[in-house]
């Protein structure tokens, strides 16, 4: 049976984890169906992995449409959340335009980077019939505005905003949170604050489930790997047994190990 939201709502009532990995294809999408991943992002972290850009700003609604063409035609059993990349959800109505282009290229939920800001985007896409992943802690796309990639949450104040804005989009209707860079026990604090499944990437082992961009998988880093990253191609000869391993350390835990998080 394909992976539905309530397959992942299950998961975590029942403490079990669940793992994701970036796809941007069709042949990808085939592989990692075969390595029991339970999620499929189509990233905007495409702008960098796969165009070259140094942020994910350039990334436009007619790329996120395509890969997201891509991704579905070679899917069967995962769920497919994509991407709304930077200023396709300013207002509420561009929000809905441009998530409904999404769910008909084939995305089962989207995602977008914010906070409690959201909570009135979130409860009409729901609406609507679309499910909506809201990205927190780091969000890439406000690069300029933190002055550069830094961990979020750190001070008192800013978990207690992070937990308070969880349960917002919780109440507002969000289908899933996704925390980027959070230290820790503050992800856990947000984890045990809401009832719907929470991915970390960076933010610790409590999350419900983990993600990884396919790239830093397989060890194909721009530059220096960030803290997170774990390269399951060492020590393997194909992409097919790394994706597998990956899922499995998430599920049994042992990925992310307690070097891949960041202290309060
Ligand atoms: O675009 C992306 O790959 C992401 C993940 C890092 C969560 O948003
Ligand atoms: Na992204």
């Amino acid at each position: 049976m394909p992976v539905s939201l309530t397959t992942l709502r299950d998961l975590k009532q029942r403490g079990e984890k669940f793992a994701m990995i970036t796809c941007y294809d069709a042949i990808f999408a085939q592989a990692m169906n075969q390595s029991g991943v339970e999620c499929l992002l189509i990233g905007d972290s495409l702008g960098m992995v796969l165009q070259g850009h140094d942020s994910t700003l350039p990334v436009s609604m007619a790329d996120m449409v395509y890969h997201t063409h891509c991704v579905a035609r070679g899917n069967s059993q995962s769920f497919i959340v994509a991407d709304m990349p930077f200023m396709s959800y300013a207002t509420v109505n561009d929000a809905l335009k441009n998530a409904g282009d999404l769910m008909q290229a084939g995305a089962h939920a989207v995602k977008l980077e914010g906070g409690g800001w959201l909570a009135d985007t979130v409860t009409q896409m729901a609406r609507c019939g679309i499910p909506a992943c809201v990205h927190m802690g780091l969000t890439p796309q406000s690069v300029n505005v933190f002055g550069g990639y830094k961990v979020q949450g750190r001070s008192a104040e800013a978990a207690a905003k992070m937990v308070e804005d969880a349960r917002r989009l919780e109440q507002a209707g969000a289908a899933l949170l996704l925390l980027e860079c959070v230290p820790t026990p503050v992800a856990k604090q947000v984890t045990e604050a809401v009832g719907i499944p929470v991915i970390g990437i960076g933010a610790g082992p409590h999350c419900d489930g983990q993600v990884l961009v396919l790239h830093d998988l397989l060890g194909m880093y721009q530059g220096k790997p960030a803290r997170f990253a774990k390269n399951y191609l060492q020590g393997r000869d194909s992409v097919k047994d790394a994706l597998t391993a990956y899922v499995q350390e998430v599920k049994s835990g042992a990925y992310p190990a307690p070097e891949h998080g960041f202290s309060q």
